[in-house]
């Protein structure tokens, strides 16, 4: 079978990314990252991208004519590299139809919070200041909603009396770095099914969906 074809989006330093491409490179992952697009030249995700020979386009929204015509455009670039799954990692933009259209369930979001709790910007403050005692990370399908999508994976993620959101998110991170590779790979073997907001992993029970012991 050949390689899934990832064509990842970020905005910004990218440890997501990097978490991905590791797995990948240790044989983990049985996929090929073809293409990185980012709306911010400045995103540390380029750096990465240059080290391990990733091409990468910068593409600024305000260089297209409307937020659809960004996406169309973002959209035939990883149509052109023949991308079987698009990756958000930390892509700080809502996604827009002619995207989603495009790659239906065939494009995922991480989030540090356990959805649908405090989607949108700042999961882990949101957790903080609601006072939550277990926060967590979701991955899920992309819809057009903000964090709304099917859920496919998420962590359960204690939170401690003394947490600041730097402790939280750096803790919650972790398990981003474990739980996102792992959904992919699962969608690179084709054992995820969606039906409606229902997914369902081949082979897991429900509890395998549900990681809550830290990461090695
Ligand atoms: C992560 O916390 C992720 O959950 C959120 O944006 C952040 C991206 O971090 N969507 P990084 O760029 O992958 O380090």
């Amino acid at each position: 079978m050949s390689n899934l074809r990832l064509g990842v989006l970020a905005s910004g330093r990218g440890s997501n990314f990097q978490a991905i491409i590791d797995e990948i490179e240790s044989k983990r992952l049985n996929a090929e990252i073809v293409l990185l697009i980012t709306d911010n030249p400045s995103a540390f995700a380029i750096e990465r991208a240059k080290k391990h020979g990733i091409e990468y386009l910068v593409m600024r929204p305000k260089e297209y004519s409307s937020k659809d015509d960004y996406f169309i455009k973002i959209a035939e670039e990883l149509k052109k590299r023949d991308v079987g799954l698009v990756v958000l990692a930390g892509f700080m933009r809502i996604v827009r139809k002619p995207l989603i259209d495009a790659f239906p369930n065939r494009i995922m979001n991480i989030h540090p919070a356990l959805l649908p709790a405090f989607p949108g910007l700042h999961g882990q403050r949101q957790a903080l200041e609601y006072g939550v005692k277990i926060s967590g990370c979701t991955v899920h399908f992309v819809d057009e909603g903000m964090d709304t999508g099917p859920i496919i994976i998420q962590a359960a993620v204690p939170m401690f009396q003394d947490d600041t959101e730097d402790t939280l998110s750096e803790r919650i991170l972790r398990f981003e770095h474990k739980i996102y590779p792992e959904a992919i790979r699962l969608f690179s073997e084709g054992r995820i099914e969606v039906e409606g907001r229902m997914v369902s992993i081949k082979g897991y029970t429900l509890f395998d969906t549900i990681i809550v012991n830290p990461p090695a």
